[in-house]
C-alpha cells in the first residue's frame, strides 16, 4: 500500500506514533498533499471524521457494557473545529462549551438544551444570558456564578438549571487541590441551606453534579465519584431532583506503539543530561529532567504528557467505573442504585486518530555547532500544547526521495522570531536530509495541539482546517473546508 516516499523519523532513538489506516493512504498521495498545502497554505490540519465517530461509539460501547445511563459531552476546547461539534452532534452526543463563542457556534450549528452543557471558567453577563435564554446548563464554579445567575435568570423570567462544580476531594488522607469548583467540604453545609428550598436562588434549579480532575488517575476519579453520589443523596434527601453526575474529562490516551522505546528514551535523555552521552535534544534540553547540582544524579519529572499509557481510553472509563468504594460496591453499581446519569467530558481522548498536521519545508541550513536546522513554514503556537515537547516521531514526506539513503539528524524549527522557536525539541532521524517544499506530517494532533495556544503574532495566518468523511479512494475533493459547515 505505503509507497517510499515517506518516512517516520528513525535512528537510534524513536518513539513510534500509533498511526490509523487514512493517515498513510495520505502520505502514500503525495500530490495531494502538495496540492493541499498550495491551496490552503501551511501548516494544514486535517480531521477524519469517521475516527472520531468511532471514539464516540467506544465510550458508548462501555456505558452499555456497565449498563448504566451514561452520556458523552465532547469538550470542544481541544479543538476549534466546527464540523466535530456537527459530528459529534449529529452522533447523539453532547458537546461540554467553555467560552461565549463556543456556545454560541454550537448553537448554531443546531446544540440545543438537550445536548449541550456550559463549563466556561469564567462566566459574563453575555455569556449566562445566552446560556440562560436557551436553557442551556450552566455550571458553576463560585457563589458569585450563582447570584449572577439568579438574578439574569429572575431579570429574563426564565429557570436556569445549574450543575455544581466540586472540588477538594479526600484521597488517601489528602486533599485534592483545585482553583475550581466549590470545596466539598467547607462549602457544603452552605449549598445545603441554599438549595433546601427557593428562598436564595429562587430563580434557579440544580439538576447536577460536576467535578473535572487534573492528572490522570483513575483512583482519585473513583473516590471524587463515590464522594459526590454522596452527596447527590444527601441533595435528593432534602428534595433536590439531581439529574446527573459529571466525571468532567482527563481520560488518558495512548500516543505511543511501544512502551520500550517510551523508557528507552527516558534513558538517553538522562544519560544526555549527565553528560554520559550526545545530546538527544535542542541544546540538551531536560523536558523536566534536570542534574543535581554537582552530583551525577537527576532530579525533576519529564514534564511533558505521559504519551504512552497501557491503560487508556475506553479501558480507563472502564476502571473508574469498576472502581470501588469501602464496601465493595463499584462507581457503576452506585450510579445505578442512584437511578442517575453519568456523564463524561473527553476532550483529547475523543479526537485519539482523529487529526494530522501538515506542513512545508521552507529551508535548511547548518548552525554554528554543525546540526541541521529544517525549518518549516509554521510557528512553535501550531503544535503546542502545555506539554514541554510532542514526543511522536513526525514523517517526513518526499517530492522526490534521494536514491541513496544518507542519513540526516536534524531538527525541526519555525518562523517565530525567537530562538525557542523549535518545533520538537527533540533531535530526529530522516532517511535523507530533506529539501524545500518537502512536506513534514505531526501524527495525532488534533487534540489540543493545533489551536489550543495557537496565536496570530507577526500576523501570520492562522492555520486552516479540513476534515475527511469516510472515502474509498483518496482524492483532494474529499478535503472540506472547517469553515463551510454551518
Ligand atoms: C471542565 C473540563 N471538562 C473537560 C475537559 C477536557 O479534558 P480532556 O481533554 O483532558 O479530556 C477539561 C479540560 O481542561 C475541563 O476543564
Amino acid at each position: 500500500m505505503t509507497n517510499n516516499n515517506y518516512s517516520k523519523s528513525l535512528g537510534d532513538i524513536q518513539l513510534t506514533p500509533v498511526t490509523s489506516a487514512w493517515m498513510h493512504e495520505m502520505m502514500d498521495h503525495t500530490e495531494i498533499v502538495e496540492n493541499l498545502l498550495d491551496t490552503y497554505g501551511s501548516p494544514l490540519n486535517i480531521h477524519h471524521l469517521p475516527s472520531f465517530q468511532k471514539n464516540i461509539s467506544d465510550y458508548l460501547e462501555v456505558f452499555k457494557k456497565f449498563e448504566v445511563e451514561g452520556q458523552i459531552y465532547f469538550a470542544r476546547k481541544a479543538n476549534k473545529s466546527k464540523a466535530l461539534v456537527d459530528t459529534a452532534l449529529k452522533s447523539g452526543i453532547g458537546v461540554d462549551t467553555a467560552s461565549y463563542n463556543e456556545l454560541k457556534q454550537a448553537i448554531e450549528i443546531g446544540g440545543t438544551e438537550h445536548n449541550l452543557i456550559l463549563t466556561a471558567a469564567v462566566k459574563n453577563r453575555a455569556l449566562l444570558e445566552l446560556a440562560i435564554m436557551n436553557h442551556i446548563t450552566i455550571i458553576v464554579d463560585n457563589t458569585d456564578e450563582l447570584q449572577m445567575a439568579n438574578q439574569i435568570a429572575g431579570e429574563l423570567e426564565k429557570e436556569c438549571s445549574v450543575g455544581i462544580r466540586l472540588s477538594g476531594f479526600q484521597v488517601n488522607g489528602n486533599k485534592l487541590y483545585s482553583r475550581f469548583g466549590f470545596d466539598i467540604e467547607r462549602d457544603r453545609h452552605n449549598l445545603k441551606i441554599w438549595f433546601s428550598d427557593k428562598a436564595t436562588f429562587p430563580h434557579l434549579k440544580l439538576s447536577g453534579f460536576h467535578f473535572h480532575l487534573n492528572g490522570y488517575s483513575i483512583e482519585e476519579r473513583g473516590e471524587a465519584a463515590i464522594q459526590t453520589l454522596e452527596i447527590i443523596q444527601e441533595f435528593r434527601q432534602q428534595g433536590n431532583s439531581i439529574d446527573f453526575l459529571d466525571i468532567g474529562g482527563g481520560i488518558l490516551m495512548n500516543y505511543l506503539e511501544s512502551h520500550e522505546e517510551w523508557v528507552n528514551f527516558q534513558n538517553h535523555l538522562r544519560d544526555a543530561i549527565l553528560g554520559k552521552r550526545e545530546p538527544i535534544t535542542f541544546q540538551n534540553n531536560g523536558l523536566g529532567f534536570e542534574q543535581e547540582t554537582n552530583k551525577m544524579e537527576i532530579r525533576g519529572n519529564l514534564s511533558t504528557y505521559p504519551f504512552y499509557n497501557e491503560i487508556h481510553s475506553t479501558d480507563f472509563l472502564s476502571q473508574i467505573l469498576s472502581y470501588q468504594n469501602s464496601f465493595g460496591t463499584s462507581v457503576a453499581e452506585l450510579i445505578n442504585s442512584a437511578n442517575i446519569q453519568v456523564r463524561i467530558e473527553p476532550g483529547r481522548s475523543l479526537l485519539n486518530q482523529v487529526g494530522v498536521t501538515l506542513a512545508k519545508v521552507a529551508y535548511r541550513k547548518l548552525d554554528a555547532q554543525g546540526n541541521w536546522l529544517v525549518g518549516l513554514e509554521m510557528n512553535m503556537s501550531q503544535l503546542k500544547s502545555s506539554s514541554a515537547d510532542f514526543l511522536l516521531d513526525p514523517f517526513i514526506i518526499y517530492k522526490n526521495r534521494p536514491e541513496v539513503i544518507e542519513e540526516a539528524k536534524l531538527f525541526l524549527t519555525g518562523s517565530y522570531c525567537l530562538e525557542q522557536d523549535v518545533l520538537l525539541k527533540r533531535e530526529l532521524t530522516f532517511p535523507n536530509l530533506p529539501s524545500r517544499g518537502d512536506m513534514i506530517l505531526f501524527v495525532n494532533t488534533a487534540g489540543y495541539m493545533m489551536h489550543f495556544y495557537q496565536t496570530e503574532s507577526h500576523l501570520f495566518n492562522l492555520s486552516q482546517d479540513l476534515f475527511l468523511e469516510k472515502f474509498e479512494k483518496l482524492a483532494s475533493e474529499l478535503f472540506t473546508t472547517d469553515s463551510s459547515v454551518n
